[in-house]
């Protein structure tokens, strides 16, 4: 029986950015490379790669706070570079939302964080009869407590709290796509799997898709159902996170694993880690299978042999 994959929500299509730094001497930062890849619906993509590879980028360039230099994002078949008026945008808004980082700064410390609530009826749903109701189902099913909650000011809040709190209005909006930027990176080991699975549950139970950017590996094969990796601004390799991590194929995703700590296997002094090393091993890689480009290596499962 072939399984029917779940309907397609959002298409990035040969997606790159470049940043110009400098009057005089312009120098350009290619942060994003002919990046293509889809997001379905209920399921979780994670964005592994290094540090400045260009996953807060994507996420950036998604979530519309960034232009592409080129390459379109298509959000149900509709180029989101034509939403234009402020009703389409508000609409995409409502549908498409980031979490970052540090939570603190979604929120302004002068304001009681039920703001953030109304904020949301007023600007997507003024007509909201059961505001009150909503809220507290909306709390509750992120597992904060209504009456703890409201009322107070974020500085009175964890940072977990706070990732919870962001989730809940997610949850409120309906969305159908969750930006999320390190999410868990400031949340202690115990919230962490909570958070998590809540993440899981409400994809599989609404329908919400999440783009899950992490450095870690782990995580990321715990959560994902599909894994993207990137390397310098470029998607290296792609596909469902099983394929991936039982057969990476590209030297950086190959060199990410040998490089996650195993538990139980002793660190040996003699195995140095050299960055100059991947560099090499990833251009001999190209060179080898020059004029190949992007390859389905197995169904769902490609891999960037060449980039000339
Ligand atoms: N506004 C900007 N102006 C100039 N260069 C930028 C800008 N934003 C990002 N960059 C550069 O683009 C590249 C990709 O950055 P990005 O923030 O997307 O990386 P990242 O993969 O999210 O890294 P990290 O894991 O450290 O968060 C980096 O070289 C960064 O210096
Ligand atoms: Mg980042």
């Amino acid at each position: 029986m072939v399984k029917k994959r779940a309907e397609r929500v959002m298409a990035i299509q040969n997606l790159s950015k470049e940043f110009k730094s400098g009057l005089i001497r312009p120098q350009i930062t290619v942060a994003v490379k002919e990046v293509s890849f889809e997001i379905r619906a209920g399921t979780i993509l994670s964005l592994v790669g290094e540090s400045g590879s260009g996953k807060t980028t994507i996420g950036k360039l998604i979530l519309k706070l960034l232009k592409p230099t080129s390459g379109n994002i298509l959000y149900r078949n509709k180029d989101i570079a034509t939403f234009k008026s402020k009703q389409d945008k508000t609409e995409y808004y409502r549908k498409v939302q980031g979490i970052f980082q540090d939570p603190f700064a979604s929120f302004n410390p002068l304001y009681r964080i039920d703001r953030v609530f109304d904020l949301i009826f007023k600007g997507f749903n003024p007509e909201e009869k059961n505001r009150q109701e909503k809220i507290k189902q909306a709390l509750k099913s992120v597992n904060l407590n209504p009456e703890r909650i409201l009322g107070k000011f974020p500085h009175q809040l964890s940072g977990g709290q706070l990732q919870r709190l962001l989730i809940a209005r997610a949850l409120l909006l309906e969305v159908d796509i969750l930006v999320a930027d390190e999410l868990i990176s400031m949340l202690d080991a115990s919230t962490r799997i909570g958070v998590l699975n809540l993440l899981v549950e409400l994809c599989k139970k609404n329908g919400m898709s999440v783009l899950f950017i992490t450095h870690d590996l782990n995580l990321g094969y715990y959560i994902s159902d599909y894994t993207l990796i990137m390397y310098q601004g470029r998607l290296v390799e792609r596909g469902q996170t099983k394929k991936i991590y039982q057969n990476p194929v590209h030297p950086y995703t190959r060199m990410l694993f040998e490089s996650v700590p195993d538990i139980g296997r002793r660190w040996n002094r003699e195995e140095d880690f050299l960055p100059e090393q991947i560099v090499d091993d990833v251009n001999k890689f190209y060179e080898k299978h020059q004029g190949k480009g992007l390859i389905e290596v197995d169904e769902e499962h490609s891999v960037l042999f060449s980039c000339d």
